[in-house]
């Protein structure tokens, strides 16, 4: 565990409980996860209970408390998507990347999860990879872009 990474999270967030989310989102942002040392070390500095830190941290989908792909895909199931082939669009990665939603690639390159709205309905089907956005999207959209986010890894 990288103690001074830690201590420079708490450091810039002032040492503050109530900056938890804030300071679980940076270490997210550094490990795409939440390792449990991790958790154990703020929780002892901050003095809050490791089982709050826990309950926040299963709360928000953009945390995670186990490892994660380079790129989490996002694959927006709402209503809005939906109609417009979004299952498709799951499908499609699920068979290129060989993983179910809610898996990451043997190689962690790539995390599959779905989301119910992503706030930008008239662009559907959308999906998200890490945090940005990608819509309009059809099959052949959809593998193409899988293929550029490889040749990046
Ligand atoms: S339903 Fe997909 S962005 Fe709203």
């Amino acid at each position: 565990m990288d103690i001074a990474f830690l201590e420079g999270v708490l450091q810039k967030n002032g040492y503050n409980s109530e900056a938890l989310i804030m300071i679980l989102q940076d270490i997210t942002a550094n490990y795409n996860f939440l390792p449990k040392e991790a958790l154990t070390y703020i929780s002892q500095r901050l003095n809050i209970n490791l089982s709050q830190i826990y309950g926040v941290a299963t709360f928000y989908k953009a945390l995670s408390l186990t490892p994660r792909g380079k790129y989490i895909i996002n694959v927006c199931l709402g209503t809005a998507c939906h109609v417009r082939g979004a299952d498709k669009i799951m499908e499609s990665l699920e068979q290129r990347l060989n993983i179910h939603e809610g898996e990451t690639t043997k190689d962690w390159r790539f995390t599959l999860q779905s989301v119910r709205c992503l706030g930008c309905c008239a662009l559907g089907p959308v999906i998200t990879v890490n945090d940005r956005y990608h819509g309009g999207l059809d099959r052949e959209k959809t593998l193409k872009l899988v293929e550029e986010f490889e040749k990046k890894a």
